[in-house]
């Protein structure tokens, strides 16, 4: 297998796979998880918005026949769908956020700038608005928002008003050396070339990712099952910290709020590690795109 699932054994632990158990993997990939799921015994619905992922892993598991269904849609939407698929109440979710390593050297997809390719970046390139849709029709303010809360970048108003000022966009290659013209790193600053974070804004915006892992994390509580396991690995800490948040707003009751004054606040999650869980020295080696991985475990506690 070329592909190498970030956290594999921390996840399968986290999730306590049983046998006939059933299990909701979010973003299928190259299916290295779900893999790994159904090796163990158990019956898995695997979501990914991307329809090559899709055709991609469905090849890959075919001997697993229908232990694993797949659905090419949104894990925002598994709410909607996993109750159609029996899958109403799930004994555990995994939620492995971010891009396969497929899309990333896929030179097509738009999503990286050593390849010259359409400004695309799009999970499902068959819907919605394409990076350069929204570079050549934004307004510099709008842009300039999402630099900043998406990429944390601190020239996010020159870079938007250069950005309008040259359109129009095409290709990733165009767009990042322009990009290194306006903001230049002072020297021996960062390794780091200075469109990596404007890219990462960009993606989030297309996909509306944070939006669709808020949808998701809230669809994936409902769904799970008493003690059914929440396993979610996040790579930049935008969504690292909504993860955290939405794990401590479940699990832990609110030191004060008018709410405690009329109801009694119960939890609906516990914590399994208040630390988030990352790779180990061997992963970091043979895997170094596991480096910003933090995986957050949570379980589902029915009070009554
Ligand atoms: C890091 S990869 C998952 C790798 C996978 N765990 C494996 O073992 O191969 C993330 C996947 O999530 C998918 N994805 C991203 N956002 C999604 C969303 N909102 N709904 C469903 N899939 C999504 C991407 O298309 C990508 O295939």
């Amino acid at each position: 297998m070329s592909h190498i699932p970030v956290l594999y054994h921390e996840v399968l632990e986290a999730l306590q796979v049983r046998p006939h158990g059933r299990y909701i993997d979010g973003t299928l990939g190259a299916g290295g998880h779900t893999r790994g799921i159904l090796e163990q015994g158990g019956r898995v619905l695997a979501f990914d918005w991307d329809p090559e992922a899709i055709e991609f892993a469905r090849q890959q598991l075919a001997e697993w026949g229908d232990q694993v269904q797949f659905v090419n849609a949104s894990y925002a939407e598994m709410g909607r769908f996993a109750p159609e698929y029996g899958f109403g109440e799930a004994d555990g979710i995994l939620m492995d956020l971010g891009l396969s390593s497929r899309q990333l050297d896929n030179p097509t997809r738009g999503f990286a700038f050593r390849y010259e390719a359409p400004l695309d970046m799009r999970f499902d390139p068959r819907t919605g608005q394409t990076a350069a849709d929204l570079l050549n029709t934004w307004p510099a303010t709008a842009l300039a928002d999402i630099f900043w809360r998406y990429g944390e970048e601190k020239q996010s108003r020159k870079l938007a008003q250069a950005l309008v000022e040259n359109r129009p966009w095409a290709t990733t290659k165009q767009l990042a050396d322009f990009i290194a013209t306006v903001l230049r790193t002072p020297r021996g600053r960062s390794h780091i070339h200075p469109a990596t974070r404007i890219f990462q804004a960009l993606r989030i915006a297309v996909n509306g990712e944070l939006e669709a892992l808020e949808k998701g994390l809230a669809a994936a509580v409902k769904l799970l099952a008493p003690s059914g396991r929440l396993a979610v690995i996040s790579f930049h800490s935008l969504e690292d910290r909504l993860v955290k948040n939405h794990i401590r707003d479940l699990s832990q009751e609110p030191e004060w709020s008018p709410a405690q004054l009329i109801s009694n606040w119960q939890p609906t999650l516990k914590r399994i590690s208040r630390k988030p869980i990352g790779p180990g020295t061997a992963e970091l080696t043979t895997n170094p795109r596991s480096r910003s991985a933090k995986l957050r475990i949570a379980e589902k506690v029915v009070s009554d």
